[in-house]
């Protein structure tokens, strides 16, 4: 899939009814960048401050992700891919429920073909767990790397639980984060 049908896709999706998602949201947020780095980040879903924007990870966590990304990739927003699991927000920041994980699916099976990432960064238990296929929690599958349908996949503490969580869960998420540059640097 090309970049030019992601576009498409994207114009698709602005008008998605296939979850309920759909009646309490006020933008959807179909996932913002490039894949000229190579790397895939993937979230969970929208906030209340992505929800009024449209655009993923620009609150308060979005912006330690942003720092972190920059300081241990050198990477900034225009050169890596940013996108959550389902693209509208879940009602009080709730969990997205395995339904609508489901009915969203195909936006991001279609963003991957379409970018083709060599290294996929997840963010947290919902978009680790959706990705691996797996129950396990975050804690447990991270400080490694996983194979993943064909490529690298990296999993990581969301940032807003290190916003929570302080120094040592931003210091897991660095590593984590130095990983992901090595991986993109080898290719695996
Ligand atoms: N949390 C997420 O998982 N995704 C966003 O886009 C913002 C906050
Ligand atoms: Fe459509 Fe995904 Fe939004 Fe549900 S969450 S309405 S499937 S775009």
């Amino acid at each position: 899939m090309s970049a030019a049908s992601l576009v498409e896709l994207a114009a698709q999706a602005s008008t998605c009814t296939a979850c309920r998602l759909s009646e309490t949201r006020t933008k959807v947020v179909f996932g913002t960048g490039t894949a000229d780095s190579g790397l895939l980040v993937v979230g969970e879903g929208p906030g209340r401050d992505e929800d009024l924007s449209g655009e993923p990870f620009v609150g308060r966590s979005g912006q330690l992700l942003d720092k972190l990304i920059e300081e241990e990739l050198g990477l900034t927003r225009a050169s890596f891919y940013i996108a959550n699991v389902v693209k509208c927000r879940p009602p009080g920041n709730r969990d997205p429920a395995p339904d609508e994980i489901a009915a969203c699916s195909g936006y991001l099976d279609a963003q991957v073909a379409a970018l083709d990432p060599r290294v996929v960064v997840t963010l947290g238990n919902v978009a680790t767990r959706v990705l691996l296929g797996t129950d396990l929690g975050i804690t447990s599958l991270r400080g490694r790397l996983h194979e993943w349908r064909g490529r690298v996949l990296i999993p990581t503490f969301h940032p807003a639980y290190a916003l929570r969580g302080g120094g040592v869960v931003v210091a897991q998420m660095r590593a984590d984060l130095v990983r992901a540059k090595l991986a993109l640097a080898t290719g695996r």
